[in-house]
């Protein structure tokens, strides 16, 4: 074994023990993470501005090393071999961060974001990694968030986060605008082909970015069908009804099929390969682990260039964890958090975001309306743009718009083939 795979080898060692330890205790994540961060930082300074101390300290080490080993290292082998102990500690401190709490942007990537949250005065890093955590990467993103959200959720004083939230809203300039403008910012919103002439005509020539679209029906009704679609759609091209951009895709039900996306990918003379390349799929376990990876896609949407987002289902761990009459209140705030999250994350990365939802199959259970969907008023009042999907003869399903700020309640008809949706 050569010198710097001896070395490598050492510092992976090191770091799968500190591995271990996190798992047995979750709490000191954090400081790993910090330790990381440090030391990642001290290696750049190093590199990029040849710190003095850093220098005394290498040449100190190598002294050591001297006495320790005859053979001493070249400028430029000792180079690569810190190059690659750095490269080996953050893989390792990457694998760890994954493995507990699956917070895979600890290293504060700042070239990802517009402006970088590091740049406000008075943030420093263990505020930047719990801003983060909190899925919250841009300054657009703290400025349309409320104290108690900073509060609750990136574990920040009130009157640090009041302070914050200003600061970032004077960054960004949210204040008021006149119509005309607005007209002028909805007109240049971009939109993503279905596949189906029909179903984008009804949802205003495809589905918008910046806004939450809900699909509701029965089982079957087609509703995983379309978000496959989107996945592929969006990485066509401008001129073809796509974003050239990539998807990710929050599935809670285990029904993400990548082999439906290449009989998808292949309709539109795509590479199917590339095609899988270009969508994140996270699998949702539990409902806080689904609120989770929602704010990990908001620290990867930039870098990944991510334009759609999907949930499918939205509401399927919140009606099965909240049973029962008591847990009605907390299944409703955590559900709303949620959904707030995602039109935040819509806005602040420019993405579509399109949630499923289940109806209820028991009529008794609403009254009134055996189709209402779960969720009830939150969801309902949350989502921009509802669609209700019901089936027609074999392959063909109706979709309506239920609930649009600026579209008709129509209805259209599509159908589900082999290579995906068409006009039915
Ligand atoms: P739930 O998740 O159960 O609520 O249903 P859903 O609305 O998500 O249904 P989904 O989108 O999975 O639609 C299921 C329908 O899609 C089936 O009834 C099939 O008609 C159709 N479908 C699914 N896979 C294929 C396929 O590989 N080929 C064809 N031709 N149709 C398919
Ligand atoms: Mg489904």
């Amino acid at each position: 074994m050569s010198k710097k795979e001896e070395k490598v080898e050492e510092t992976k060692k090191e770091a799968s023990t500190k591995k271990t330890d996190t798992k047995a205790k979750t709490d000191s994540l954090d400081d790993l993470v910090e330790d990381a961060y440090q030391s990642v930082m001290e290696e750049s300074v190093k590199e990029t501005k040849g710190d003095k101390n850093a220098d005394k300290e290498e040449k100190v080490e190598a002294k050591e090393k001297k006495t320790e080993k005859p053979k001493k290292l070249s400028k430029k082998e000792q180079k690569e071999l810190d190059e690659a102990t750095r490269q080996a500690k953050i893989k390792a401190l990457e694998e760890a961060a994954l493995s507990t709490r699956s917070d895979i942007d600890v290293l504060a990537q700042d070239d990802a974001m517009e402006i970088p949250i590091s740049d406000l005065p008075g943030v420093g890093p263990a505020t930047t990694l719990k801003l983060k955590d909190a899925g919250l990467t841009s300054i657009r993103g703290i400025a349309l968030s409320s104290v108690k959200e900073l509060v609750d959720n990136a574990d920040l004083g009130d009157k640090t986060a009041a302070k914050l939230i200003k600061l970032c809203q004077e960054q960004v300039g949210l204040t008021f605008s006149t119509a005309d403008t607005l007209y002028t910012e909805r007109l240049a919103l971009d939109r993503i082909t279905t596949g189906s002439d029909n179903l984008d005509e009804l949802f205003g020539d495809g589905i918008e970015t910046e806004s939450i679209t809900e699909l509701f029906g029965e089982f079957r009704t087609g509703k995983t069908q379309i978000a496959h679609q989107l996945c592929v759609t969006v990485q066509l091209p401008k001129e073809r009804g796509g974003l050239g951009a990539n998807a990710a895709y929050i599935d809670t039900e285990g029904t993400f099929r990548p082999e439906r996306i290449v009989e998808m990918a292949e309709r539109f003379g795509l590479d199917p390969k590339q095609v899988l390349q270009n969508i994140t799929v996270g699998r949702a376990y539990t409902s806080d682990h689904q609120v989770n990876l929602a704010k990990e896609i908001a620290t990867l949407a930039r870098g990944k260039n991510i334009r759609l987002v999907v949930v499918d289902s939205l509401t399927s761990h919140f009606r099965a964890e909240y049973i029962g009459r008591g847990t009605l209140a907390s299944r409703q705030q955590n559900l709303n958090q949620h959904i707030h999250f995602l039109l935040k994350l819509a806005e602040m990365h420019h993405v579509a975001v399109l949630v499923t939802n289940q109806v209820m199959s028991r009529p008794d259970f609403f009254f009134g309306d055996p189709t209402a969907p779960v969720g009830g008023n939150i969801v309902a009042h949350s989502c921009t743009t509802r669609v209700y999907l019901r089936k027609s003869k074999q392959t063909k399903r109706v979709a309506r718009i239920v609930d649009s700020p600026n579209l008709p309640e129509v209805e259209t008809v599509f159908e589900i083939l082999s290579d995906g949706i068409h006009d039915g």
